[in-house]
């Protein structure tokens, strides 16, 4: 992450929802509210800059193109959407049945623009939002919601915190999280960017403070996505986008391990789906172009 800069994949990953809000059909994931955070500036700076990227993840098919808006729509469906919006779908169909089920709290680390206590107002009658993020994009989202002229919710509970860094359970605490009270976990387009032994610890700050039969979930690379020889060829462009970005990717798992690497944190695995799951719930019947990323997975562990 650039020094005092909110994370530029936070916002790109916003930027796809509101593209997707917009032009998808149809929508896997509708996050109508996600083009509020963006000025007219901003929008104008995405559109532009994320029109030439093309170019850099698909050169032959980029160099046919000249219209700026297919250029935009080119970039959409060769990069990082299709993650961003199953992972989204996803969380949110298993929250609501949680909800269903009794769940009280819901915390969203690495939280990014998510848009969830806005969009979903109704539900914070029955919910509290813990949103944990990198104080430089907590601190941007903030100054966002001031300028929207939006109140922040009094269930929606802000914690701007570093996971290298600080001590997850005590800012929780701190900030009225209940012990006692089951929970869902959103952690999404996360686990990437932190050393092994971060998101070890995370997890088991987590388990330290939420009951049997909490829900976390994340997505996470595959150890192959690692390895240059194994790695799809759109995979290897966005690592190297992330790493000029400052936000280099460093962790993956291997998905016939992830259970024995997480029983001992305190979560059990309960549904790993790969990219070929991914794309049957998702991504069927698509006449867009879009389908499930490779090397992406989806984990859900329960305490
Ligand atoms: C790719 S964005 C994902 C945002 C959001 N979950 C989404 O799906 O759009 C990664 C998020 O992880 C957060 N993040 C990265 N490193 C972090 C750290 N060390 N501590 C806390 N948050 C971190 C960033 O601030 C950013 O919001």
């Amino acid at each position: 992450m650039q020094p005092n800069q909110p994370s530029a994949s936070a916002l790109i990953s916003a930027f796809g929802r509101a593209y997707h809000s917009a032009h998808g059909d149809p929508k896997i994931f509708d996050d109508y509210l996600a083009d509020k955070f963006f000025t007219t500036a901003q929008r104008t700076f995405f559109t532009e800059n994320l029109s030439r990227a093309y170019a850099f993840f698909e050169p032959q098919a980029a160099a046919e193109i000249t219209d700026p808006a297919q250029a935009l729509a080119g970039f959409m469906r060769a990069q990082s959407l299709s993650i961003t919006l199953s992972r989204a779908r996803y969380v949110e169909t298993i929250l609501d049945a949680a909800i269903q089920n009794g769940v009280k709290q819901f915390l969203i680390l690495g939280a990014g623009l998510d848009t969830f206590a806005f969009r979903r107002a109704d539900l914070l009658e029955r919910l509290d939002v813990y949103e944990v993020d990198h104080p430089n994009t907590q601190n941007y989202k903030r100054q966002r919601i001031t300028e929207l002229g939006w109140e922040v919710p009094a269930r929606l509970h802000l914690i701007p915190l570093d996971l290298n860094q600080d001590d997850l359970s005590t800012a929780l605490l701190g900030a009225g999280w209940n012990v006692g009270e089951r929970a869902l976990i959103s952690w999404l387009g996360v686990t990437y960017y932190l050393a092994r032994e971060v998101i070890h610890s995370t997890v088991r700050a987590l388990a330290q403070v939420v009951p049997a039969n909490s829900i976390l979930i994340f997505d996470y690379l595959d150890a192959d996505a690692f390895i240059p020889e194994r790695t799809a060829p759109r995979v290897a462009r966005m690592q190297l986008a992330t790493q000029m970005a400052d936000e280099p990717m460093v962790t993956g798992f291997d998905p016939q391990k992830l259970a024995v690497e997480f029983a001992p944190l305190g979560f059990e695995l309960a549904e790993n789906l790969g990219p070929a799951d991914i794309q049957q719930r998702y991504f069927q019947n698509r006449s867009d172009g879009y389908y499930a990323f490779e090397h992406i997975h989806l984990a859900k562990l329960v305490r």
